[in-house]
């Protein structure tokens, strides 16, 4: 498996790309940004994402987005092929987009937002922290890119303080980050009484 930071020769990956993110947004029922091959594209070549390839089959793929005049940089668009998945991959992708944004944005404060588990996990243990959303970019290109969330009108409807999505930060400028796992059940909690509270008032 090689994983790289991705070029003009990686274009030809844009589509299957762009299509196991909205296959895997399908099977997992929950609100993900849509991300078109064009949308794609423009990451593949700018030099901030990182494609991880088995030979010349797409396995995974992560890109920078830079916000607030390189204030924040969020690691975006995180996914892999089902085919290679629960092998340690993500981690490692992961770590691969966390190192470069760190190398090209040295004073960036690293964030996402995410519903799932296993980038909680991963994020955590790369030394971020949860936060609530106002301790991110208010760059309101990056919260237009909720919009294509099947969630967005509850980001909406909470005047963007909350939503099913955790706020998750690394601060470069906080002290030194420790190995760290994440308490699981925590976070599972959490989101389940996110999703009573917010989801049952969208019914009512
Ligand atoms: C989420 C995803 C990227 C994980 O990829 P992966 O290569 O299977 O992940 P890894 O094998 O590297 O696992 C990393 C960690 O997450 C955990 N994990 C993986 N999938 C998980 C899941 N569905 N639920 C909970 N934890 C999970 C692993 O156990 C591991 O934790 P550990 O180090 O404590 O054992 C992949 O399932 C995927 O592409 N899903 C669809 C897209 C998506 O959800 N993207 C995130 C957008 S917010």
């Amino acid at each position: 498996m090689d994983i790289v930071i991705a070029n003009e020769s990686h274009i030809k990956y844009a589509s299957v790309i762009s299509e196991t993110i909205s296959e895997s947004a399908k099977v997992r029922g929950t609100g993900i940004a849509k991300r078109t091959p064009e949308y794609i594209i423009k990451r593949l070549v700018n030099g901030n994402a990182v494609i991880a390839l088995d030979g010349e089959r797409f396995a995974g793929f992560c890109y920078i987005e830079v916000w607030g005049h390189q204030k924040f940089v969020a690691n975006s668009g995180l996914i892999v092929h089902p085919d290679y998945r629960n092998q340690g991959l993500a981690k490692k992708i992961k770590k691969a987009i966390f190192d470069l944004s760190r190398k090209k944005f040295p004073d960036a404060k690293i964030f996402g937002i995410t519903t799932g588990l296993a980038v909680m996990k991963m994020n955590y243990e790369l030394g971020y922290k949860p936060v609530t959303f106002s301790e991110l970019t208010d760059d309101p290109d990056f919260w237009k890119g909720c919009q294509t969330c099947k969630n967005f009108d509850i980001l909406t409807r909470t005047e963007r303080k909350m939503c099913l999505c955790t706020g998750m930060l690394y601060d470069p400028g906080s002290s030194a980050l420790d190995k760290r796992k994440m308490n699981s059940k925590t976070f599972l909690r959490l989101k389940s009484i996110k999703e009573q509270l917010l989801i049952k008032k969208k019914k009512a």
